[in-house]
């Protein structure tokens, strides 16, 4: 076959150069037609669509053509030609074929539409080659892009925190550990308790639940940093929105309060979401119309709309109302409770039918590091919240007073031996500042309509599972 330089599906789909000559390659998605020509519908993985190749069975004999089936990869010469069936502008007449790889038809598990989801888990390593899952992280893809275009365009660092630490950052001992040490063989002292001092880094480490600390420390020197990471939680949660291994993105800003945290949460979201419209219309709207039709439209409204500010006092308030009134939660409501997705999703979903931003939280339901009020009960906490995903966002202002900071973290059981130079930056010029993390799959979940966040995580870790 003549060498002719490939052009992507998505351009040839742009093309109006009818009558010239082009090379596209990818994967048969399927074959049809009658004993004369043949129709094959490929993908290369660019765009969501399929260019049509139309073969004249006489130039390449039926033989020749029998391997050319679902899943098959295979390099096409021919001409570019306008298209005389719906549905697409263009179609290439095939001159050449080359089959790279065949996909044997009993074997391939990709043979015909409509797999489940939890099916298409379980080939998480063939996924990619699905309409559905082509379409995810094209999107995953474009709203990386977005995020580091926000902050680059807002004058923010991307700074790289650590992924193995020696620090939990929220407290939630919910560290995976991370150790050289032979497990067979655990060296203990007198009392019993394990001997660190021979591990790899000579004291007990684990990986990051979040890189918000070591954030903190650049923002106290370059103003306005963000970092966009893998963090790990060993939290054996297993819903439709946790995941062990997740990314997430947490923006970190020197001298700005809660207001003005407040107010970059909404705009980051705002900017990811009408991103997702400009660049990514092609994939939304195939997944709108095969999971979610109201995807469209919800990413619509949150765009026009303000987010509710509400503090979590005036929260409960409105659940208990809701629960006098008959509502029924599974879980119980009272001031003090760690708020349950149902009871997020009570508020953004049903009373305020729209994103809202939960403020104040009692400070034992929160991290050390967060800002006190004056009211000694609450801490400057902001969960941003959304419909279908509850928590999409946590944040707060930071505590900047040594003092405060050093109290708190004792009482929460935070040795300072392993924070203490997290606590100099209240002692070294200390000043007010705030930040937050966006758990990158609960956008995700957001912008494709997706309702697991296995699926929007191209090889999900979750408790039992770290396959592929
Ligand atoms: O609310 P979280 O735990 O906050 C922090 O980690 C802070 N250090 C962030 C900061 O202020 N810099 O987590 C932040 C977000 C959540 O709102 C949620 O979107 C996501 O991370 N998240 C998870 N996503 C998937 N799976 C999990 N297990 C998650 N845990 C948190
Ligand atoms: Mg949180």
């Amino acid at each position: 076959m003549e060498t002719i330089k490939r052009t992507k599906i998505a351009d040839v789909l742009k093309s109006r150069a009818f009558g010239s000559e082009v090379n596209v390659k990818g994967w048969v998605r399927t074959r049809r037609g009658s004993k004369q020509v043949n129709f094959i519908a490929l993908n290369d993985g660019s765009t969501i669509n399929n260019v049509q190749i139309v073969v004249d069975i006489e130039k390449f004999g039926e033989e020749y053509l029998k391997p050319v089936t679902t899943g098959a990869c295979i390099s096409v010469n021919g001409m570019l030609v306008e298209s005389q069936g719906k549905g697409q502008p263009v179609e290439i007449q095939a001159n050449g074929i080359e089959i790279y790889g065949t996909a044997d038809p009993n074997t391939y598990p990709l043979q015909k539409k409509g797999h489940s989801l939890e099916f298409l888990r379980e080939i998480a390593h063939l996924r990619p080659r699905t309409n559905t899952f082509g379409a995810v992280f094209r999107i995953r893809h474009h709203m990386a892009i977005a995020i580091h275009r926000f902050f680059h365009e807002r004058g923010f660092f991307y700074f790289h925190t650590p992924i193995i630490t020696a620090s939990d950052c929220e407290g939630a001992g919910q560290m995976f550990q991370v150790t050289t040490m032979n497990l067979y063989d655990l060296k203990k002292d007198d009392k019993g308790s394990i001997r660190y001092d021979d591990d790899f880094f000579g004291k007990q480490a684990s990986l990051t639940v979040s890189g918000q600390l070591e954030g903190e420390l650049a923002a106290m020197a370059l103003g306005a940093i963000y970092t966009f990471g893998p963090t790990f939680r060993a939290e054996n949660s297993n819903t439709p929105r946790h995941l062990a291994e997740f990314w997430m993105i947490e923006p970190e800003v020197a001298f700005n309060e809660i207001e003005e945290n407040m107010q970059l949460a909404e705009d980051f979201v705002k900017y990811c979401l009408q991103w997702a419209l400009d660049n990514c219309m092609d994939d939304i709207q195939f997944l709108n119309d095969m999971f979610d039709k109201e995807l469209i439209d919800r990413l619509h409204f949150v765009l026009d709309h303000n987010f509710i500010h509400l503090s979590y006092t005036e929260g409960i308030r409105i659940l208990e109302e809701a629960v006098a009134q008959g509502r029924k939660f599974e879980f119980p409501v009272y001031w003090g409770v760690d708020l349950a997705s149902e009871h997020e999703r009570y508020l953004v979903e049903e009373h305020f039918k729209c994103p809202v931003i939960l403020t104040d939280y009692p400070k034992e339901i929160k991290a050390f590091y967060m800002k006190q009020n004056d009211d000694g009960k609450t801490v400057r906490a902001m969960d941003v919240l959304f419909p279908k995903i509850g928590e999409i966002i946590g944040g707060s202002q930071r505590e900047e007073d040594y003092e405060k900071l050093r109290t708190r973290a004792a009482e929460m059981g935070v040795p300072e031996k392993d924070i203490w130079w997290y606590l100099d930056t209240r002692r070294f010029g200390s000043a007010p500042h705030s930040g937050f993390g966006l758990g990158f799959e609960r956008l995700l979940l957001f912008v494709t309509g997706m309702a697991n966040i296995r699926d929007v995580i191209p090889f999900p870790r979750t408790p039992k599972n770290a396959d592929f």
